[in-house]
């Protein structure tokens, strides 16, 4: 890999020099739909997809040709002035949404656009007088590393160590209604309703003057792959219709497809006021945003909110489009839900061998294998679940861990993976789990 006009570097030492932001392991040089190459010639099936990034498999002919092309003729534009790129983009995103989102903004990254629709939200609730400035977000949530995506965030190990970077004001969090570790003798439906309960308790003892704004993910990913039941946010729709607060659902690692329909909220006819997106939308591509309702899209004025990058890089505006073509050509989202089946119903007859397995959920290709170390207590399975990793590697699959305990193994591939390949899986996991547990 090392060019002649570069100084020499050893992966090993110079790797010492990133700031730490990747662990050890193969060196994946290559990709091609659902599949990675190493620095050795090694390939690998892809479970973890950048995480959620290459929903469109790596280098689709059509994202690499798109890029190409627009490379040649506009990188990035002046700044400032109108595209056809974004105009085109925004009146796509307006119908995949039904649409409801009219007014969307262009960004970078995933924090960044949780980031930027918080503010919008925010200057929507003073534009109308709201009485407080509260924050309503889930335990268990994750929304990026930025300061206030942070604080939005649910998980106190990614907080740890940074004091007010990472504690917002007004910023209440709340149960997550992870029904696996539901409290002993509750249904999955009845932890949801006391989850929702606390929402409303916690208007009238938590919350410093009014909320105005909840911020979820739709099924939390990070967290552990969470999937709400179908009574939770038809519920917390309604709590936040009753007191008008916005309610912003973070689709950026369960949105384009992935959980089997465009958006996850679509699952459940959610209506968010403001939704934020990034990861999958670029196809590999710095590309983010978020869009919101006429009515709260309109509540920033001019230079109250910009980015050097977003409206004005054309690159991912390029990509993006090509990735709403392959999705639409290829119906992603259907084979996402017809590989979820397939992986679920395969997944659920490991659980039936391996005692280790406590929980498999799943909704298309958002799969989560919680790994436990006592069935009936949940003891989670860390360790474990960090051996899994390796043997899964050792034998061509990649693939992390999630989740506040560590335990959760985490599916979230391409949306390109074939049957054959979710097979080969599988077997592979099974293998690995009886490795791991020897
Ligand atoms: C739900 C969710 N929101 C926000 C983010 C942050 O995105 P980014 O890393 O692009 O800032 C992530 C990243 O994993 C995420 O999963």
């Amino acid at each position: 890999m090392n060019r002649t006009n570069r100084p020499a570097y050893r992966l090993d030492n110079t790797s010492a020099m990133l700031i730490p932001q990747v662990s050890p392991g193969p060196v994946i040089v290559a990709g091609r739909s659902a599949t990675v190459t190493d620095d050795q010639g090694r390939s690998y099936i892809d479970l973890e997809a950048g995480p959620g990034v290459s929903s469109v498999g790596h280098c689709h002919p059509r994202v690499v040709e798109a890029i190409q092309r627009q490379a040649e003729v506009l990188i990035h534009s002046p700044g400032r002035y109108l595209s056809h790129m974004a105009a085109s983009l925004v009146e796509r995103i307006a119908d995949l949404t039904d649409g409801r989102l009219t007014r969307t903004f262009f960004a970078n990254s995933g924090a960044e656009a949780n980031d930027g629709a918080v503010k919008l939200a925010l200057k929507h609730a003073m534009n109308n007088g709201k009485k407080g400035f509260g924050i309503f977000a889930l335990q268990h949530a994750f929304h990026g590393r930025l300061s206030l995506p942070l604080s939005l965030t649910g998980l106190a190990e990614r907080k740890k160590g940074f004091g007010p970077y990472a504690t917002f004001p007004g910023v209440l969090h709340l149960s997550a209604p992870y029904s696996y570790r539901a409290p002993a003798g509750l249904s999955a439906e009845a932890y949801s309703e006391l989850c929702v309960q606390e929402l409303e308790d916690a208007l009238l003892t938590r919350a410093p003057g009014e909320v105005a704004i909840m911020i979820a993910e739709p099924i939390l990913a990070v967290g552990g792959i969470l999937i709400p039941p179908a009574n939770y946010w038809p519920s917390v729709q309604k709590l936040c219709a009753r007191h008008k607060i916005t309610l912003i659902f973070d689709e950026v690692f369960v949105g384009f497809g992935r959980t089997g329909k465009m958006f996850a909220h679509q699952h459940f006819s959610g209506e968010p006021q403001i939704m934020t997106y990034a990861k999958a939308i670029g196809g590999g591509v710095p590309m983010a945003g978020f869009s919101a309702t006429e009515e709260l899209g309109t509540g920033f004025e001019k230079g109250d909110h910009f980015t050097t990058f977003g409206v004005n890089n054309q690159i991912g505006l390029a990509a993006a489009h090509a990735v709403l073509d392959v999705m639409k050509e290829e119906n992603l989202p259907e084979n996402a839900a017809r590989r979820g089946e397939q992986f679920l119903t395969s997944l659920q007859g490991l659980a039936r061998k391996h005692e280790i397995i406590g929980d498999v959920r799943g909704q298309g290709l958002m799969i989560g294998v919680e790994l436990v170390l006592d069935r009936k207590k949940k003891t989670p399975a860390p360790a474990v679940a960090a051996k899994v990793v390796k043997e899964m590697a050792d034998r061509g699959v990649l693939l992390s861990v999630t989740g506040v305990h560590n335990c959760v193994l985490r599916i979230t591939p391409p949306l390109t993976i074939s049957e054959q390949q979710v097979d080969d899986c599988v077997e592979r996991l099974d293998e690995a789990l009886a490795a791991a547990i020897g």
